[in-house]
């Protein structure tokens, strides 16, 4: 979306580039940079990250595996990726104070606040991450995080629950330990497979929202720990991966297929928003959705939660059928929330998981840019008043 600020630009911020502008509001298509870590075609639906496609990373690929091909550009050997796993395990203890600390914050308040917060501990608390100036001890720190943000999260979801935190088993995987962490006991191996893909799917996807913000912050040489608190608050907006826990809060509400058509009959004859539809780049159906569809419809049937997936089958059909032609399509977090609502998880912890994986992408796309650096500084066209004269307090109406 174009917005033609026409004549209003003779004032104020004046910009050396004639008497009229176009300019691209939210961004819209604007480049950035450049990147060789992932891309997205919004026409064709499809997602790719260094070169992959990501249906092959998720039927192929784990967590880890991706995470190594998002930092260091190739698949690893079968050696690599052993000590890549080795270091994310001894990577993966948060310290207890952080943990303590958060847990005698007063107010009752969403993960998403926490995790951010915890971050923030984590980097005052930790001496080393304040050390963590060039590129390599950002890589290291980097990684030290994306280890990190299970265990943080899982952490988190026990002191909502009252309960005491699980420590990781060094002996699990990535995603198999996090949900371990989660609950403290072992998952069965589909829920452990249906998470890492979820990982996998969510860890890298353009400039987003949270990664342009995360990219803004590391690109003023702060450092990483601030540069992850800013993906983070981006990401808890419900515009972007909030927009999992809107969906299930959504569909929980509708408890049968007819309530799910009379609910799409008011929402479409509003003209209203579906949430977990639509997107700026993808003008067709997401793949990643396409993908957590299908687990979505294997758990549904395990766990017997076959009409909460038929509801969300009429509302996908009829939000189609509506909002389709004009490119409004359903993403990621229109079957997450599911996925996550099948495997037995608080609605609150969708976004924080979401966060788990992204960070990965955040970390990747922020160690790439600052290869080459230079500071974001876009500028506003000022359509204020202007000339005014200062006026004394006693004198104002
Ligand atoms: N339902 C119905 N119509 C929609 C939706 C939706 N969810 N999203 C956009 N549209 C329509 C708009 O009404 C508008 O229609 P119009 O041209 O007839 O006025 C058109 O599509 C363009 O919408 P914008 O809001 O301008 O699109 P934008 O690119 O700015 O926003 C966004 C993208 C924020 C994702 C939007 O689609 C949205 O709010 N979706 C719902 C929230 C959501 O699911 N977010 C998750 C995105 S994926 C992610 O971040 C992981």
């Amino acid at each position: 979306m174009k917005e033609d600020i026409g004549d209003k630009l003779d004032i104020g911020d004046k910009l050396d580039i004639g008497d009229k502008l176009d300019f691209a509001k939210g961004l819209e298509d604007v480049v950035a940079s450049t990147t060789s870590i992932g891309y997205l075609d919004g026409q064709l639906g499809k997602l790719v990250y260094r070169g992959y496609d990501i249906f092959d990373l998720a039927d192929f690929s784990t967590f880890e595996e991706t995470v190594y091909l998002l930092l260091y550009g190739k698949l690893p050997t079968r050696i690599e990726l052993v000590t890549f796993k080795d270091k994310l395990v001894s990577y993966r203890p948060v310290m207890d104070e952080v943990m303590d600390r958060l847990d005698r914050l007063p107010c009752p308040c969403h993960p998403m606040s926490l995790l951010r917060s915890g971050i923030s501990l984590m980097e005052c608390i930790d001496e080393t991450c304040q050390v963590a100036q060039g590129i390599e001890d950002k890589q290291e720190m980097g990684i030290k995080l994306i280890a990190q943000m299970p265990t943080l999260t899982a952490g988190i979801a026990r002191i909502l629950t009252n309960e005491q935190p699980v420590p990781p088993d060094p002996g699990l995987d990535h995603a198999a330990n996090f949900l371990y962490m989660l609950t403290g006991e072992r998952a069965d191996p589909l829920a452990e497979r249906v998470m890492d893909v979820s990982l996998i799917l969510h860890a890298d996807h353009g400039m987003n929202a949270s990664t342009f913000s995360a990219l803004v912050v590391a690109a003023t040489l702060s450092d990483l720990h601030s540069a992850i608190t800013s993906g983070i608050s981006a990401l808890k907006g419900p515009l972007h991966g909030g927009a999992n826990e809107m969906v299930i809060r959504m569909l929980l509400k509708l408890h049968s297929e007819e309530e799910a058509e009379n609910y799409a009959d008011e929402v479409i004859a509003a003209n209203k928003k579906i949430m977990g539809f639509g997107h700026r780049v993808y003008k067709t159906i997401d793949p990643r959705a396409k993908i957590l569809q299908q687990y979505a419809e294997d758990l549904s049937n395990i766990t017997g939660n076959q009409q909460l997936y038929r509801v969300a089958r009429i509302i996908e059909k009829r939000g189609m059928e509506a909002y389709g032609k004009k490119g409004v399509c359903p993403n990621i977090d229109f079957y997450s929330g599911l996925v996550y609502h099948n495997l037995g998880i608080h609605t609150d912890m969708f976004t924080p998981i979401f966060a788990v994986s992204r960070t990965a992408g955040w970390v990747a796309r922020i160690l790439e840019y600052l290869e080459n650096n230079r500071i974001f500084r876009p500028r506003a066209v000022y359509v204020g008043p202007k000339g005014l004269n200062y006026v004394p307090i006693d004198e104002r109406d």
